[in-house]
């Protein structure tokens, strides 16, 4: 989806050129969710901003990657590099099409007017558009792009040029304009009438803003003060001394204005819609709330509330990221997502530190603790997402049955909203997401909580909406996953859902060798997932074989359904070839039809309980002329005999065989993208976070 980021300099003097570079790197951090076209506006003119007359702002948009418009910003030879700014804002976007085709017109910043007075970046949609359109068409507002965004730039202008208090502010003018606009949004703005400044907004798609104070700033640098709700003021170093490096830094703010300010003699701001976009400049950040409006002016940051619920937060929370550079870098991998399947033998453990106790086989969450009482109680539990997150309730849901003894539901956020389907108060709603923002997952967490109930979020994203909406939830702690298709993030929600099954059987001795067999089976995990990766080899022997196929069918039962749905979903986003994940069971009632010598299989055939029942479904393929691929366990030579190739992988317990079964597919859809020359971080279409419905 689309990308914003916004860089502002306050006393500390910068080049045309870093300014320039800044933007640029924060767009291509911003570069994963998936985009089609990229622009940025900046301070132009190649006068010295000390006797600058007019100020005036330069849009540079292009379609395609961020690499074009570097290239095009490349092509302006008239505009000099050198100029230094010792105050200045800029703002950036990455566009993923929903209003108006993939082209420079349709990019952001969209503009105001043709002396760009005010200019807007903007992610989501404006859902009443049409109506804000048609009213200012009617005042002689002329419309350049298809966009919806372009109404709201527009909008600022006639707000400006209406105001009736000369002394508006640009936050003032932003408060009016959004209070126009309905859908989901985060906006950044500039403009040449509040000059250096930057406002930022949200309702319903994330914004955060990142806070620098230290690094290259000049030696008489006084840091940002943070004042609370008694008027004392706070030295964020000594603040952060006293309370610990932790995101636990928390300090209440006055009624609805929140105020990074004092006696600021340098700063620099980032407002990104990812956090990826911030870390290397800084890792204090604050997340900003729906409705809040922050603006940067004179190098103090205010936030101001547009609307105050009873009994709401008034806190903001300057938080600690834990992420590092290095987990946004590629490392010595060639792509994000061959990264993150690597790092799946410590994301696992990542997910567990903390959490599993080996030795004394305890499993604690500490998210859900409070709630463990209510959980117990409930009528169902209902695990709701997208995707592969959806996926991941599918893998665990017969273990949650097992160990939990309550009906498990598992569905679709989509098909759960379209269904409107009954929540009663005694229901307990977990949403699982990557991103903590797909805009389904989200309406379907608000439909819940409308509705009395529970609700957990089982995300990666500390501080997204779900994370923050949900009454409490588990961090799956897998590290930031840069390539849209997830991978290391589906089986660190796997084995989430394993732990919460494990929490709530905790007290039953009925099922105590049960849970200790899953214990030690999870202390055990990495080193098996090591000895899957081992294969990576032999995978890219098979995608070589592959490539060239239009069609891949996934066979498999009981546990391992799942891995042939998330399997048959890597492969076809990544590669562009059809593939479907059949239930083995599911054979004879009509997928069958589609099996012939000619048509590729794989089958999962694990020894466990469906071992049987999986080796009937292997003679009745085989009866059709067909030798699968198998997907086995090491030794199985019964099944081995009949396929064209195995993949022999470690055995391990049942319920997290799914783990290790689905790498070496992850690995198949990878290298098959490779082989045919598609970009793998980056499928066509798709976006790594996906904030429209
Ligand atoms: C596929 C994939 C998607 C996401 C889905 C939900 O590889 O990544 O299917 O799983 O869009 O996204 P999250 O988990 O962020 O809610």
């Amino acid at each position: 989806m689309c990308g914003i980021f916004a860089y502002i300099n306050y006393l500390v003097p910068r080049d045309r050129k870093f300014i320039l570079d800044c933007l640029i790197k924060g767009l291509q951090r911003l570069e994963y969710r998936g985009y089609d076209s990229a622009g940025i506006a900046f301070d132009g003119g190649n006068e010295s901003p000390d006797v600058i007359k007019k100020p005036e702002t330069k849009i540079v948009k292009k379609k395609g990657k961020v690499r074009a418009l570097e290239e095009e910003l490349a092509c302006e030879k008239d505009m000099k590099l050198d100029i230094e700014y010792d105050i200045h804002c800029g703002i950036a976007h990455t566009r993923w099409a929903t209003h108006g085709a993939p082209c420079a017109i349709n990019s952001h910043p969209q503009r105001s007017d043709v002396n760009n007075e005010f200019v807007v970046v903007h992610n989501g949609i404006v859902t009443n558009y049409r109506d804000i359109k048609k009213v200012l068409e009617s005042k002689d507002y002329v419309f350049e792009s298809e966009t919806d965004t372009e109404v709201i730039a527009k909008l600022c202008k006639y707000v400006y040029d209406h105001r009736e208090n000369e002394d508006m502010s640009f936050r003032e003018l932003v408060e009016v304009v959004i209070a126009q606009l309905e859908g989901a949004f985060a906006l950044c703005f500039k403009s040449i009438h509040y000059p250096s400044q930057c406002v930022g907004t949200r309702r319903g798609s994330p914004l955060l803003i990142g806070v620098k104070t230290k690094g290259n700033l000049s030696s008489n640098f006084v840091p940002i003060l943070y004042r609370d709700n008694r008027g004392r003021e706070f030295q964020d170093d000594v603040a952060y001394n006293r309370e610990g490096t932790d995101s636990a830094f928390k300090r209440s703010f006055s009624t609805t204005d929140f105020e990074v300010s004092g006696d600021i003699k340098a700063a620099e701001y980032f407002f990104a819609s990812d956090a990826s976009a911030i870390i290397e400049h800084t890792n204090r950040v604050i997340y900003l709330e729906d409705d809040d409006v922050a603006a940067v002016m004179d190098g103090c940051l205010s936030i101001h509330r547009m609307k105050k619920e009873e009994g709401e937060s008034m806190s903001r929370e300057v938080q600690t990221l834990k992420m590092e550079i290095q987990q946004i870098m590629k490392g010595n991998y060639q792509y994000f997502m061959q990264k993150e399947i690597f790092e799946q033998p410590e994301s696992v453990i990542n997910t567990m530190r903390g959490r599993v106790n080996f030795k004394d086989k305890e499993v604690i969450l500490g998210g859900l603790q409070d709630h463990l009482s209510e959980i117990h109680r409930c009528r169902r539990l209902l695990f709701i997402a997208c995707g592969t997150s959806y996926h991941s309730a599918i893998a665990t849901r017969q273990l949650l049955e097992e160990l939990t003894e309550l009906p498990v539901v598992v569905e679709l956020a989509s098909d759960f909203l379209d269904r409107r389907t009954p929540i009663f108060r005694d229901d307990i709603c977990f949403f699982i997401s990557q991103s903590g923002e797909t805009a389904d997952t989200l309406n379907a967490l608000r439909y819940c909580k409308k509705r009395g109930a529970l609700t957990v979020g089982i995300t990666n994203t500390v501080g997204s909406s779900i994370s923050r909406e949900t009454t409490c939830g588990v961090h799956i702690n897998a590290g930031p996953e840069i390539g849209v298709a997830s991978t290391k993030a589906y089986t660190s929600q796997f084995i989430s859902l394993v732990m919460f099954g494990l929490v709530m059987n905790q007290d039953r001795i009925s099922t105590r060798s049960r849970r200790n067999e899953i214990i030690e089976a999870l202390e055990n995990l990495p080193n098996l997932i090591k000895e899957v990766l081992e294969m990576d080899d032999d995978i890219k022997k098979l995608a070589e074989e592959l490539y060239e196929q239009k069609s891949i069918l996934l066979m498999g039962r009981g546990f391992n359904y799942a891995t042939c749905l998330e399997g048959a979903l890597k492969i076809k986003e990544l590669t562009y070839l059809h593939s479907e994940g059949i239930l083995a069971g599911e054979l004879k009632h009509g997928p069958l039809a589609l099996v012939d010598k000619a048509m590729p299989v794989i089958m999962i055939i694990m020894k466990d309980s469906m071992y049987t029942k999986c080796q009937n479904a292997l003679h009745e393929v085989t009866a059709r002329g067909c030798a699968p691929i198998l997907i086995c366990q090491k030794g199985d030579t019964e099944s081995q005999s009949k396929a064209s190739r195995v993949i022999e992988l470690p055995g391990t317990v049942d319920c997290l065989q799914g783990i290790l079964c689905v790498i070496p597919l992850q690995l198949l859809a990878f290298h098959t993208a490779v082989l045919r020359g598609y970009d793998v971080d980056c499928p066509r279409n798709l976006a790594k976070s996906v904030t429209v419905e």
